[in-house]
């Protein structure tokens, strides 16, 4: 089993320090109590229709389901029947309350400007880019790419696709032209929405570059439309690309929202998984809206008084939630920041927490691992007293970092949500809740109602508390993934076929005698690098397509700031193994598939450890990146030189 730091693990491992919610917030919380809690994930357990069905009267429908759920995992289907559309119950339905005039989104660019968009004027923008995406030929069903900076656009090119029933996929910004490519071919985008390029510590990030490279590869896209951030010179290619600015001028601003099925996807988000190619995850429209809506009311204990900030990118499935889809179906004021956490300075963030007012503040372990690093200076520099409630995801947070965020950014008034959810997922699966449950530093604490998780052995069985296994869930929720686009079988094989009748995470976990859960990392050749996924295949392959490389192992190793770092251990055709080629394979990394793949150290070698049947031995391998004592049997070892000469090797 992977264990990505063993240290914090044997840290959280004796951990008992308990936070329990403060009276005054439990009073005033969505959900008050652990009887309250315990009553709704019972009734969701034993009645998963009967809860979600009753959930589902929150959204708004054309027309409703006739059945909540439909099959059993792996194919569910959620609401059948029933016609919605996401943007109508992420907008229009609040232009009917006083909500109409309330900030959306608050938005701040990295240099500084900023933007407030109303109910109504995101209302009005949505509808002028639906009309624009109908006007260059998208339609219901057709896939649109998203390769764009942190702006308004961004936002309002999504809801846009939602409205008019086209999938959008969208891709961080950070992945370069090949990357784009690819995701392009894989879903057969017709139209890609870009900027010339984005901001990025001051910096220029040239998207339409790396957009007209990409389109060198992925012939399906006929249209791109480009939203002037920077002012950047860019190339328009005539009858193929198109000026942001210009369509919108003369665009109505009526659009219908298409009523469209329950099950309609309503985007596509590529992730690695532990092969080379990255796969689609498919979400749908219903049951993502819902449990996004659920659980952001649930965890974030949002409030129409709120200003929420979730300081994700909306690259990354947390954007989607927890920026976009969720916040704004509660009719929430959700924050969006463009740019970088130390730009112009270190309190660029707490800046913005106290000038924007922040009462909700989400972000990930390695952002705090960092804010640590600067110094409490930065943050004791501002007024932070309006947040509330503070939350992080996307790696196990270290015991010392949850207790700085603890005590710094929450001046020990403010309950910390631990959450654990996946991009499969859609939504968050296991959190404390704000107001019912105490907390403790590295645990993500219980499942949320309609979640029902176990912990099992490799053969299925349910293992005892505190012993560690795999972690699997039991029952189907209404935001979990339909399917891998265009590879169900994947889809089936890597989520299903591991444990039979569940869904299998891919992550290592124990349960304690709380019932509190503990995240021990991923358990299989997924690496977890500042909270983003990267499989090691994919460097691995990235490596092999340079010319002077015969072939490649990456590993995980503890990493103080990324969490994980990426070792990659290289035998060469060449006689080559100077300092100059490490740089230059790490830039060859970095220019296929992206700036957070770059590896951390590379180290050569004259050939892998590998057991006789010719499988690399990565235990051995993670041990050395990690600087660890080797342990374990190493007698499967085809050549022991091999091992002693790596040792020597070491920088
Ligand atoms: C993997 C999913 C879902 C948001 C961002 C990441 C790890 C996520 C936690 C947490 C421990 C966590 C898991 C999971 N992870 N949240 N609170 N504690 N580990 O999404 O890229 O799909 O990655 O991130 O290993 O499997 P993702």
């Amino acid at each position: 089993m992977t264990n990505p730091s063993s240290d914090s693990i044997e840290n959280v491992l004796h951990e008992n320090r308990k936070f329990p919610p403060s009276e005054s917030f439990s009073a005033a919380a969505h959900i008050k109590s652990e009887a309250e809690y315990q009553e709704m994930w019972d009734r969701a357990k034993d009645d998963p229709a009967g809860f979600w069905g009753e959930m589902a009267e929150n959204l708004d429908w054309f027309e409703k389901w006739d059945k909540v759920l439909d099959g059993d995992m792996p194919d569910t289907k959620w609401f059948t029947g029933g016609k919605i559309n996401a943007a109508y119950n992420c907008i229009d339905r609040h232009l009917k309350t006083w909500r109409k005039n309330k900030a959306a989104i608050i938005w701040e660019g990295e240099p500084g400007d900023t933007r407030v968009l109303t109910y109504q004027d995101l209302h009005r923008e949505v509808c002028k880019f639906a009309n624009v995406l109908k006007q260059l030929g998208v339609g219901q069903g057709d896939r649109v790419t998203l390769y764009m900076p942190m702006i308004p656009e961004l936002a309002i090119a999504m809801l846009a696709c939602a409205r008019i029933g086209a999938t959008h996929s969208i891709i961080f910004g950070g992945f370069s032209a090949d990357a784009v490519a690819d995701r392009n071919n894989d879903a057969q985008a017709k139209l890609v929405v870009t900027a010339d390029a984005g901001w990025r510590r001051g910096k220029q990030v040239p998207l339409k570059v790396a957009v007209d490279e990409s389109l060198e590869k992925s012939p399906s896209v006929e249209k791109v439309v480009v939203v002037q951030r920077t002012g950047a010179e860019v190339t328009m290619v005539p009858d193929r690309d198109y000026w942001w600015h210009d369509l919108m001028k003369g665009a109505s601003a009526e659009c219908e929202a298409t009523p469209l099925d329950s099950e309609h996807p309503l985007f596509i988000l590529y992730t690695s998984g532990s092969t080379g190619k990255p796969k689609g995850v498919l979400h749908t429209t219903a049951g993502y809206t819902l449990g996004t809506m659920m659980t952001s009311k649930w965890v974030f204990d949002l409030k129409d008084e709120d200003t929420y900030w979730c300081t994700a990118d909306i690259g990354w499935v947390t954007g989607h939630s927890y920026i976009i889809y969720g916040p704004l179906a509660n009719g929430a004021t959700t924050m969006m920041y463009e740019g970088a956490p130390n730009w112009p300075d270190e309190g660029r963030f707490w800046e913005m927490v106290e000038k924007h007012r922040v009462n909700i503040f989400y972000t990930a372990p390695t952002a705090i691992r960092a804010f640590i690093k600067w110094g409490d200076d930065w943050p004791n520099k501002y007024d932070l007293s309006s947040l509330r409630l503070l939350g992080t995801v996307g790696e196990p947070i270290n015991p010392e970092a949850w207790m700085w965020y603890h005590k710094v950014i929450g001046q020990e008034a403010c309950p910390i949500v631990d959450t654990w959810w996946q991009t499969e997922t859609g939504s968050i699966m296991m959190s404390p809740l704000p107001g019912v449950t105490a907390t403790t530093p590295g645990s993500c604490t219980k499942p949320l109602p309609g979640i029902v998780p176990d912990i099992v052995s490799k053969d299925g069985t349910s293992q005892p508390d505190n012993s560690g296994g795999l972690l699997v869930m039991r029952q189907p929720w209404p935001s979990m993934l339909r399917t891998l686009y265009g590879d169900h079988d994947r889809f089936l094989a890597t989520y299903f076929n591991e444990i039979p009748g569940c869904y299998f995470a891919g992550d290592g976990a124990r349960r304690d005698e709380d019932g509190y859960y503990w995240i021990m990392g991923r358990v299989d050749d997924v690496l977890n690098v500042s909270g983003h996924r990267l499989s090691t295949m994919e460097v691995e392959s990235a490596l092999v397509s340079h010319d002077k490389v015969a072939e490649a192992a990456v590993v995980g190793f503890p990493h103080d700031l990324k969490g994980e770092g990426i070792c990659c251990f290289v035998t060469l055709k060449t006689d080559d193994g100077t300092d100059e080629l490490k740089e230059e394979l790490k830039q060859h990394v970095r220019h296929s598939i992206g700036a957070i793949a770059t590896p951390d150290t590379i180290r050569f070698t004259a050939s892998l450890p590998k057991t006789r049947s010719g499988k690399i031995m990565r235990r051995l391998l993670r041990d050395i990146a990690a600087g660890r004592e080797l342990v374990g049997d190493t007698t499967t070892l085809e050549d022991l030189s091999v091992l002693a000469k790596l040792r020597e090797s070491e920088e």
